[in-house]
């Protein structure tokens, strides 16, 4: 038998009624009805051009050849542009954020280095840094104090000569907190003193108002992680990319998995998705914004529930329940039931997972104002009487 590796991934603990987490997610993904909160998914667009572009790429058949390894260069320019970086810069074209963080962390860390990364955080994270790493510290951010954000301040406390990498998730998958300019720029001299890497993960930069590049700061210390499951609404596409210095992404060529490239008809859409993009963006950002209006109303009506970070900067938010007794997980599993998908905190956080639920709201309108309806219901139900 083999035995389970060091990092293992804890056996997720499947939702009531379903047999695996697998079984789970077939029948939300199944489920026509269901409202999808659940994955900070994005479902405003119209799809009109980027679908055009992937069923044109069918039509001509080219999908029987293999692509250009490292993405088609069309692409790989489109996404530097889109960061408005300049020369010296290259992306590599991967199967989306996950590859992305995965070569990365393969990449950069040694067995005897250590990488920061924050609680409430994205797990996965902390899981592909330990296959590389003698250990991941996960400095907990849930507070007012600190902002629900890694500060410069943590970060220089926590590290110690072995600290190789600070995994920046910015705007933060589940708190919708981002870094100020003040803040990436205190990061940036943090890495270029101490010889540290930025893992700048943005899969989320287009929903925030304001966001800044790790990588403007300290070029030669930052590999940023782009994603075209959010904002391009194209998660089930599987596409995304690293953008780095061309020497890094060198390096991180000699460790590639997907040898043979990525899916072409992904990259057709993602390449539509590039071209239309200022022609859609600012109605899925602006939709989006305004949506976590509907969702504040309604918390404020729930007795003792808050929101951490509002307004959030991604397309997601925590509602913190702990003071009204409810279980996050019985909250979820109640607004399954009534076709709402949420996931409960445990699943982007160890040390407070008891405390929230994680929703996103690039969704329509109507059906956030359905979930703003059951939520006041449900915790009403659900709330303990003393
Ligand atoms: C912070 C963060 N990074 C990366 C990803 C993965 O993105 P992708 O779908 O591109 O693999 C996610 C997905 O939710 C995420 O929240």
């Amino acid at each position: 038998m083999i035995s389970p590796k060091k990092y293992a991934k804890a056996a997720k603990v499947s939702p009531n009624g379903f047999k695996t987490t697998n079984e789970f997610f077939n029948y939300v993904f199944k489920d026509e009805e269901m409202i999808w909160m659940g994955q900070n998914t994005n479902h405003l667009h119209d799809h009109s051009e980027i679908a055009e572009a992937m069923i044109d790429c069918i039509n001509e058949g080219n999908y029987c050849k293999y692509p250009p390894p490292e993405g088609f260069p069309e692409l790989k320019e489109l996404v530097v542009r889109d960061l408005g970086l300049g020369d010296g810069f290259e992306a590599l074209i991967t199967a989306g954020g996950t590859e992305s963080l995965y070569l990365c962390m393969n990449d950069i860390l040694e067995p005897e280095d250590n990488a920061i990364t924050c609680d409430p955080g994205y797990l996965i994270i902390d899981n592909f840094a330990s296959r590389f790493a003698c250990s991941v510290i996960s400095i907990p951010i849930y507070s007012r104090e600190c902002g629900y954000k890694l500060t410069p301040e943590l970060v220089l406390e926590n590290m110690d000569r072995n600290t190789h990498m600070v995994s920046l998730i910015d705007p933060l998958n589940p708190l919708g907190s981002s870094y100020t300019k003040d803040e990436i720029k205190a990061f940036a001299d943090i890495a270029n003193d101490h010889d540290i890497y930025l893992l700048h993960d943005i899969t989320y930069r287009d929903f925030a108002m304001d966001h800044h590049l790790a990588a403007d700061y300290a070029p030669e210390k930052t590999v940023t992680v782009y994603s075209f499951s959010k904002i391009y609404g194209m998660a089930g596409l599987r596409i995304g990319a690293i953008v780095a210095t061309s020497d890094l992404i060198e390096s991180i060529k000699s460790i590639v998995i997907n040898d043979l490239g990525t899916n072409v008809i992904s990259q057709a859409g993602a390449i539509a998705a590039l071209r239309s993009k200022n022609r859609w963006v600012d109605r899925i950002r602006n939709t989006t914004f305004r949506n976590q209006k509907i969702i504040k109303d309604a918390v404020d009506e729930v007795d003792g529930a808050f929101i951490p970070v509002y307004p959030s900067s991604g397309n997601m938010m925590a509602i913190d329940i702990h003071k009204t007794g409810v279980d996050p997980l019985d909250l979820a599993d109640y607004l399954l039931k009534r076709k709402i998908f949420v996931r409960q905190g445990a699943y982007t956080s160890r040390a407070f997972g008891d405390r929230y639920i994680r929703l996103s709201f690039s969704i329509p309108r109507e059906q956030v104002e359905i979930f703003a309806e059951n939520f006041v219901d449900v915790m009403e139900f659900l709330r303990p009487s003393n």
